[in-house]
């Protein structure tokens, strides 16, 4: 038997149900802040995240999945969403009319190679949002606040976590602040951390290995060495917070693992007992030098994105009621050639006038239909019968009543209209 790559796995069943109405609250809460859906590739230039999400980024060093196609060319699973929505940006001239901000979503998978374990997988999928063409602070609240909304109107109780970079000049102040801080502990640290001195020290902050140590708790803090309008900025973005009413608390060590961010960084975390490390249902961040970073021009945006399965995992844990539906309006009965013709032909009808039907395809006993429809949770059965059928006729059953009624073919539809 061929069996499925580790980190992934099929969404079958109830599962995908669930899954499917997850993307639904999405697309209603996306529609209310107008924002449009957009899809890009899947796979993208390797080169496309190398200079997005950072080369010293764990997700590219680590994690990502490259290889060369057929033509030679250095391909990679997109590992995240923003990167391929910018390069498309840029491709496609969005900014030809920038009077508005471009404001896309999409739900989608992504892939890094990471040790698999709950909530966290090799495959998964993302729902993400992105602003571009604003440098307005309020375009950053509004983001957060549709995230905040979309797990709100999931069930979920969650805090937002937010701090802030600063901009350029604030973060190359800090950047030396954590140099000066981490040289002379540089003998306690972990193996990578020593690389992401020289590197990127900002990273150090992220690592997994170090986090609950003294020198990285200790470490200084973004806030203390913004600049007046990364500061003004920062203050902005919690007064609109607390307009909105949103639950948040600053994270001063809060620097999110990908390059591409300045100012506002945030995620999302969820209220779940035990849930441990896959609390972060969500993060995102202003990112206003990566559009020109790929060849665009310098325009700001600013972005979001959530772990679908995560989430699902998240609303299971707290037994959460997904509005999935679970019956059917009609299961059609039938005894012989003549009855199956008729069936097809009102299945047709019935369906394309907007009911859920179903029948019987493996030629099943009339008692065996009986339990077909009870599994399925039909509300109502059609029970066809010759007899019937010569008088242009046909009986409906009440699946819950067991009351029966013989209704003309012609006036079907306009029956089970006043029924369902
Ligand atoms: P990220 O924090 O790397 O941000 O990923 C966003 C969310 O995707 C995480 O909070 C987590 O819920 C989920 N996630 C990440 N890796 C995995 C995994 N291996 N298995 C399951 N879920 C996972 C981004 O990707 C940015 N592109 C967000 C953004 C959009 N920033 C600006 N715009």
């Amino acid at each position: 038997m061929i069996t499925k790559q580790k980190g992934t796995y099929d969404v079958i069943g109830i599962d995908a149900k669930k899954k499917k109405y997850v993307c639904d609250v999405i697309d209603a809460v996306c529609e209310k802040y107008n924002y449009t859906y957009i899809e890009t590739p899947i796979f993208e230039s390797s080169e496309l995240f190398h200079r997005s999400v950072g080369e010293s980024s764990d997700i590219v060093t680590k994690e990502t999945y490259d290889f060369l196609d057929r033509g030679n060319r250095n391909i990679t699973l997109r590992p995240e969403g923003t990167a391929g929505v910018v390069r498309s940006f840029i491709e496609n001239k969005m900014y030809g009319n920038m009077s508005e901000p471009v404001k896309v979503y999409y739900i989608g998978p992504m892939f890094r190679y990471e040790r698999p374990q709950s909530g966290r997988t090799r495959q998964f999928t993302q729902f993400g949002i992105e602003c571009i063409g604003t440098d307005d602070v309020m375009s950053d609240a509004e983001i957060i606040s549709l995230a905040y909304n979309a797990y709100k109107l999931l069930g979920i109780d969650v805090k937002v976590k937010i701090n802030t970079l600063g901009d350029n000049e604030s973060r190359d102040k800090y950047r030396k602040a954590l140099i000066n801080y981490f040289e002379p502990n540089i003998d306690n640290l972990c193996e990578d951390c020593r690389e992401r001195l020289i590197k990127n020290p900002l990273r150090i902050l992220d690592c997994k290995v170090d986090a609950d140590t003294d020198i990285l708790k200790n470490a200084p803090k973004t806030i203390d060495y913004l600049n007046k309008e990364s500061l003004d900025r920062f203050n902005k973005l919690k007064d609109y917070l607390d307009l909105m009413d949103i639950d948040y608390e600053l994270d001063t060590n809060l620097v999110r693992g990908l390059d591409y961010y300045n100012h506002t960084v945030f995620e999302i975390v969820g209220n779940i007992p035990d849930f441990g490390s896959q609390n972060v249902l969500g993060g995102g961040g202003r990112y206003n030098g990566l559009v020109e970073e790929l060849g665009g021009p310098n325009i700001p945006a600013v972005g979001f994105a959530m772990g679908l399965d995560r989430t699902i995992l998240a609303m299971e844990s707290l037994n959460i009621n997904f509005k999935i539906r679970d019956d059917i309006d009609i299961f059609l009965m039938y005894g012989n050639e003549e009855e199956k013709d008729t069936a097809t032909y009102l299945l047709q009808d019935l369906r394309m006038n907007g009911f859920i039907c179903e029948t019987d395809y493996m030629n099943k006993s009339f008692k065996n239909q009986f339990k077909s429809a009870d599994r399925f949770n039909s509300k109502y059965l059609i029970l066809l019968n010759s007899e019937d059928i010569k008088q242009y006729k046909v009986k409906v059953k009440d699946n819950t009543t067991k009351e029966e009624e013989l209704v003309n073919i012609n006036d079907l539809v306009d029956y089970l209209d006043t029924k369902l």
